[in-house]
């Protein structure tokens, strides 16, 4: 969804640039390409009505006069272009698209800045890496009143002067990553009155202490060492609406502008949340932002009145320091869908909040959060009046925790027991998807998601789980995805009901021998039985799954060849077993491939056939062999016998 907000704002540049490009294919003379073509130098006899000229990735270092006067285009990257002459661009009144990046015009300033500086009616340029320095930057752009656009990727830049952009005051999108930026001085940005967005990723970074560009709808700082971001806290409307400070050293919440309209704000990989509990961050927060302005007698709590007000959809919190979830902050966000938590260190969710002023218990509640990704945290224990207060989840992922699902409990049970140890689900009542992978779930008992309408449901990687008769009542009407590989099981730890909407199920990499018949009643379209230990697959079973059967997986079991009347059904019904070059089945003389099996399946069984005959007879002739030798053996005995009981007597 950023992408497309993104994409958005790049196609503010765009749009003409493409409806032009579509006009072009109407008149193929007018564009020509020479990309990688060898060129060491531009070609002589360029068609003069050309108004797109691509010469990238060749080998030229100088550029002289250019006369193509309808010329709009020019892609000269990727070159090794270090002397272009004063005059080169001269004459090409139209230029509006510029591509130099990947040159060395680091060198022969004069020239080169001279040909630049001819050219005023550029709307986009590209200078990136061309191990350009602060002052050869700032000559390159005089003379540039139209430019939208401006690309300054991989460069030698380590300071941006107030003066750099003041011959280019119609940029619109600025992108300066991957320098040595470390100081902005005041006034570089701010008369810029069209800047739309501005990525300075990748640089130096540390502080920023005053954000004022309230123009600015994208910002991106993500990958510097800021380690506080302060915005001015006027009354201007800010628009801006994405900001990435991932990568980052910020121990606190960026303190965002009184009145703005972010949206996406990216947070991964900090620090915040190193301090030890929510109040304090906030407290520091708050005290480092009447530091800055020195405002040192009104001490209110900045961040969380304008959080409040802040209209964020998405925030990515993973990969930061947290030890307990920051319910106060994040419980103002009341338009938040996406909160991603992952790869922290919680433990624990419990649910304490301070009573407001006048010692009322308050109600906080996550009214819009949709998506929460709870992934590695180590959480043993989630506070049910935390998952109360997710009214609209729809998709909870918590793989690698610790979590135990209770099994279902009545409200009354659950109010008075607040410190059991295992997780109660069933109350979600909007939970669609639930990611329970990799928790060491023990013990799925009865009715465990009774009033949930899971529509997805993960439980692989629970080594030695077992699924209770009744775990997934209340859900087998609406489950339509059950992943449950990875658990080691056998089929007798495993009974599924009757589930009329499930169309995948994955119950590859366990211990199964046979394939539970209630499967009868779903509409699979995919089912993946890998690494099992399954003989035979129930013919009738197959043939009531073949109706909607399109995938399956079914190799690393032990098959019998000879016992396959579901396997020749599948070969007939066009059924796409994707792995079946990778199946084999086993026949008294050994193992083949499922295909060579069918190709030839006469000849295996009647070899297995012929060879039990056989076997047969020999173990019958013997039989009857050992018996008559038996019998004559026992009644000669017999006779001895009694004739010396005949002697005694
Ligand atoms: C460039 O334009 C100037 C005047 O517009 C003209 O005198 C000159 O001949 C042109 N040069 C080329 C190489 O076309
Ligand atoms: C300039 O060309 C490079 C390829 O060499 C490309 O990656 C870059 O996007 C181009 N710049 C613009 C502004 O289109
Ligand atoms: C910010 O820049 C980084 C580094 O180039 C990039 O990976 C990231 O996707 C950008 N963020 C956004 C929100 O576009
Ligand atoms: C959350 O962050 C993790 C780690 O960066 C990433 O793998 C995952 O896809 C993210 N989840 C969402 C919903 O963006
Ligand atoms: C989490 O809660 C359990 C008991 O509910 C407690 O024993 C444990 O110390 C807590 N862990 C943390 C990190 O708070
Ligand atoms: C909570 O747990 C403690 C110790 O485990 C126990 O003494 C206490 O009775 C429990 N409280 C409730 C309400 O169950
Ligand atoms: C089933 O789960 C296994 C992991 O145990 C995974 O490798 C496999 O790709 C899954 N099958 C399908 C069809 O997604
Ligand atoms: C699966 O169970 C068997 C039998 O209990 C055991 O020998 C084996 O180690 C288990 N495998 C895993 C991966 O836990
Ligand atoms: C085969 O599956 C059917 C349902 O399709 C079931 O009624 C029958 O009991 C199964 N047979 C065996 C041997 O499991
Ligand atoms: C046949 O395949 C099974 C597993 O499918 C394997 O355990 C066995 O060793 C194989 N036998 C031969 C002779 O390759
Ligand atoms: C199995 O192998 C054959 C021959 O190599 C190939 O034509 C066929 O596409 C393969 N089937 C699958 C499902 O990959
Ligand atoms: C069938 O198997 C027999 C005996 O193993 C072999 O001689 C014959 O070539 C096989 N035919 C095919 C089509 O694979």
């Amino acid at each position: 969804m950023v992408r497309h907000m993104f994409s958005n704002l790049l196609l503010l540049w765009s749009v003409g640039h493409d409806l032009y490009i579509t006009g072009l294919t109407h008149h193929k003379p007018k564009e020509q390409s020479w990309n990688n073509q060898n060129l060491y130098s531009v070609p002589l006899d360029l068609d003069v009505r050309l108004r797109r000229l691509d010469l990238s990735n060749n080998f030229i270092r100088q550029l002289h006069t250019l006369a193509l006067p309808y010329l709009e285009q020019l892609d000269l990257s990727a070159n090794q272009l270090d002397l272009i002459s004063e005059g080169a661009f001269e004459n090409l009144t139209h230029l509006e698209e510029l591509n130099l990046s990947r040159n060395a015009l680091n060198n022969n300033l004069g020239s080169n800045v001279k040909a630049l500086q001819s050219i005023s009616g550029l709307k986009s340029l590209d200078i990136s890496m061309n191990g350009l320095r602060n002052d050869a930057v700032g000559l390159y752009l005089r003379n540039k009143p139209s430019l939208g656009q401006l690309k300054m990727t991989g460069n030698a830049l380590t300071r941006l002067s107030h003066n750099l952009f003041k011959e280019s005051k119609g940029l619109r999108a600025i992108t300066i990553d991957d320098n040595q930026i470390s100081v902005i001085e005041r006034g570089t940005f701010e008369p810029l009155s069209q800047l739309e967005m501005l990525n300075l990723a990748k640089n130096n970074l540390a502080h920023i202490c005053d954000f004022k560009l309230t123009q600015v709808k994208y910002l991106n700082l993500s990958q510097n060492s800021v380690e506080f971001f302060v915005a001015c806290q006027d009354d201007q409307l800010y628009r801006l609406e994405i900001l990435d400070l991932s990568h980052n050293n910020l121990l606190y919440f960026p303190i965002v502008p009184k009145i703005n309209n972010l949206r996406y704000l990216y947070l991964q990989n900090n620090m915040v949340g190193a301090l030890n509990s929510e109040a304090t961050m906030v407290t520091e927060a708050n005290d480092l932002y009447s530091e800055i302005t020195r405002e040192k007698t009104v001490r209110r709590n900045i961040l969380h009145s304008n959080w409040r007000l802040m209209p964020l959809i998405y925030i990515d919190l993973s990969y930061n320091h947290f030890r307990s979830f920051p319910l106060e902050t994040l419980s103002r966000l009341l338009s938040l869908e996406t909160l991603n938590f992952s790869y922290n260190c919680l433990q624990n969710i419990t649910w304490n909040i301070r009573n407001d002023e006048s010692g009322h218990h308050r109600q906080l509640s996550f009214p819009s959060l949709r998506y929460l990704d709870l992934q590695s945290n180590g959480l043993a224990y989630i506070s049910p009046l935390f998952l109360k207060a997710l009214t609209q989840i729809e998709t909870l992922n918590l793989q690698d925790n610790s979590v135990q699902p209770c099994a279902s409990m009545d409200q009354s049970t659950q109010q008075t027991n607040l410190n059991i140890s295992c997780v109660i689900f069933g109350n979600l009542r909007t939970l669609k998807n639930l990611n329970l992978q990799e928790n060491n779930i023990k013990n799925l008992q009865e009715n465990t998601f009774l009033k949930n309408s899971l529509v997805s449901l993960n439980l692989a990687r629970n080594a030695h789980m077992v699924v209770q008769e009744d775990a997934l009542n209340g859900v087998q009407e609406t489950l339509q995805s059950l992943i449950i590989s990875e658990t080691n099981m056998t089929s007798s730890d495993l009974s599924l009901p009757c589930m009329p909407a499930l169309t995948q199920l994955n119950i590859s990499n366990n211990r199964l021998d046979v394939i539970p018949s209630s499967l009868s009643c779903s509409p699979l379209r995919e089912i993946d039985i890998r690494n099992n230990n399954v003989a035979s697959l129930n013919h009738s079973l197959m043939l009531a799954l073949s109706l909607h059967l399109n995938v399956m997986y079914i190799s690393g079991n032990y098959f019998n060849c000879c016992d396959s009347k579901w396997l020749i059904t599948l070969d007939e019904l066009k059924i796409k077993v994707l792995d079946v070059n990778d199946t084999v089945c086993f026949t008294s003389g050994g193992n083949v491939t499922v295909t060579g099996y069918l190709n030839n399946r006469s000849v295996y069984c009647l070899f297995h056939m012929k060879e039990q005959d056989i076997h047969f007879g020999t173990v019958i002739i013997i039989m009857l062999f050992v018996t008559v030798i038996l019998t004559v053996f026992i009644l000669s005995i017999r006779k001895v016998v009694c004739t010396q009981r005949s002697f005694i007597v």
